[in-house]
């Protein structure tokens, strides 16, 4: 199979991390779906690429359009997928005593039900092609701190589907990789900071101030920590495509080493150690 004969579909391919794959893959010569919400932004996607991309209107909760999507990609390459990538995804943050159920389902939603949901209908196209699964995940599904019990949640749960799918789809040649993102300067880290005012805004004050530590702590973190340009991790998403042995797992951007050290170190240790990043000598 050439390039050109690969097919690899993008979820969230709109901005940030999903754009940039979409974008490098199409100009490394794959034929690439990529999945939007919003006709503008595949029109904006095609701009900027080959007359080989097709956008494809995907929400990844709309079971109609996860139907249409498999329809349609398995029509236009005679049932063969060669990649499908999973990078859909929200980030929710914040003190779960502040944050509404709404909010949590939506995650939930999009983050678990949604990368499950797209998976299923492609697996018999990536079967045939012999394909690979890349799952973008992040360092918190391997490391769950404060602030974050939802998303960590939803990520280890991602990691877990990876986990599960690896040898599930292995005897058809199917490989599964995880991608360990840390920090990537993407208009996610905006929308962390929009959300968290907004659900700050609607919290009791006085609940609020008990977290305030918490969120002095992350605020820093997402405004001052560097990150890495999108771009970046598209090119180990193509690399986890085009490599002979793609790996089960990927570390990338800063933070995702760091992460998964963290996360291998013996319980106590490793919450003695972040109780002190986070609250310095102060005692429970
Ligand atoms: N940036 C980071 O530091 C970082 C770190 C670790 C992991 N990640 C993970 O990387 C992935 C991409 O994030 P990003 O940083 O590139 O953020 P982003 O720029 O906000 O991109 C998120 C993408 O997900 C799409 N999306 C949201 N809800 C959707 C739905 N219901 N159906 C289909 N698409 C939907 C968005 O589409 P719309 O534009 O239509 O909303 C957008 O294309 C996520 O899974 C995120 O958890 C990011």
């Amino acid at each position: 199979m050439t390039k050109q004969d690969k097919a690899v579909l993008i979820t969230g391919a709109s901005s940030g991390i999903g754009r940039a794959t979409a974008l490098g893959l199409d100009a490394a010569g794959y034929q690439v779906f990529a999945g939007v919400r919003k006709v503008e932004d595949g029109l904006a996607l095609k701009a900027e690429a080959s007359d080989a991309l097709a956008p494809l209107l995907l929400d990844v909760t709309d079971g109609d359009a996860v139907a249409g999507a498999a329809a349609r990609v398995g029509e236009e390459t005679e049932g063969n997928l060669f990649g499908l990538v999973n990078n859909a995804g929200l980030s929710l943050n914040g003190p779960l005593e502040i944050i509404p159920d709404s909010e949590i389902r939506r995650l939930f939603e999009v983050n678990v039900l949604g990368l499950l949901a797209v998976t299923r209908p492609f697996i018999p196209l990536l079967r045939k092609a012999q394909g690979r699964l890349v799952n973008v995940s992040s360092g918190h599904g391997l490391l769950a701190v404060p602030d974050k019990s939802v998303y960590a949640a939803s990520k280890f749960a991602v990691q877990a589907i990876s986990d599960s799918l690896r040898l599930e789809l292995r005897p058809f040649g199917v490989s599964v990789s995880n991608l360990v993102v840390g920090k990537v300067d993407t208009a996610v880290l905006e929308k962390i900071l929009d959300e968290r005012e907004r659900v700050a805004k609607a919290a009791d004050p006085a609940v609020l101030e008990l977290y305030s530590p918490l969120f002095e702590f992350f605020d820093r973190e997402v405004k001052d920590l560097p990150g890495i340009p999108p771009e970046e991790v598209a090119k180990v998403v193509a690399e986890a495509l085009t490599t002979p042995k793609p790996k089960a797992q990927y570390l990338v951007g800063p933070g995702a080493r760091k992460m998964r050290n963290l996360s291998r170190l013996p319980r106590r240790l490793r919450e003695g150690l972040m109780y002190k990043a986070l609250y310095g000598a102060r005692r429970p």
